[in-house]
């Protein structure tokens, strides 16, 4: 079954505890929780303080999407946080698979995010060192843009790789084009406007749920 991950970008920054704890109760699989350092992304979010309180608020996992050009200087504090899925991006210039490994050896899942213009060429190497693949729909730094349609060739790439993590994607996920996604092979969405614009958020949940990958028809 599909994870829903629901992005706290997308919440209401004033009444977070609220609007986590209703996305809990409607059903959600993973708190998605994005982490911008202004400058790897034009823009500014959460910090290893906010996710130590959620780790205290929800049972969910804890879904952190370190959108920073130097995740190494924060990565034990969101660790020590309770973050349980820790994502980092290739594009970045710190080593990538040492980090991912380090971030295994803290007993968490090691996430690799893509940007819709990386490529799988340049980072096959390193899949084998991350429990998710993270193929962003949109480009990083902000919530409620329309999903790149070209990147769902990138998700069915990576499945047809015979990758056996998680296949997660982020930015513009709606229930009119989750089913595509997951036909070809995505296992956790991010949904951020979606699901906290959404007034009968559980509802709307239980009917993502539902939806079921096909086999792939092969082109
Ligand atoms: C964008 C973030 C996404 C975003 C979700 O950089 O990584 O998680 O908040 O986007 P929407 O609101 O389109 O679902
Ligand atoms: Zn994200």
């Amino acid at each position: 079954m599909i994870k829903i991950a629901p992005s706290i970008l997308a919440a209401d920054p004033l009444n977070l505890e609220r609007d986590v704890r209703r996305a809990e109760e409607a059903g959600a699989d993973w708190l998605h929780i994005d982490v911008m350092d202004a400058h790897f992304v034009p823009n500014l979010a959460y910090g290893p303080e906010v996710v130590k309180h959620l780790r205290k608020t929800v049972r969910m996992p804890l879904d952190v999407h370190l959108m920073m050009d130097h995740p190494s200087v924060l990565l034990d504090a969101f660790l020590d946080a309770g973050a349980d899925v820790v994502t980092i991006h290739a594009e970045i210039d710190e080593p990538v698979p040492e980090l991912l490994k380090y971030i295994r050896e803290r007993g968490a899942k090691a996430g690799l995010a893509l940007k819709p213009a990386t490529g799988l060429e340049g980072v096959t190497a390193w899949m084998a060192q991350a429990d998710l693949m993270l193929a962003m729909t949109v480009e990083p730094g902000f919530g409620g843009q329309h999903l790149e349609p070209e990147v769902i060739a990138k998700i069915r790439q990576i499945r047809d790789s015979g990758y056996a993590g998680y296949i997660e994607a982020d930015g513009g996920i709606r229930e009119d084009n989750l089913q595509t996604l997951i036909d070809n092979g995505l296992t956790v969405a991010v949904m951020g406007t979606a699901l906290f614009g959404h007034p009968e958020m559980k509802a709307e949940i239980r009917r993502l749920h539902k939806m079921e990958g096909v086999p792939c028809r092969d082109a």
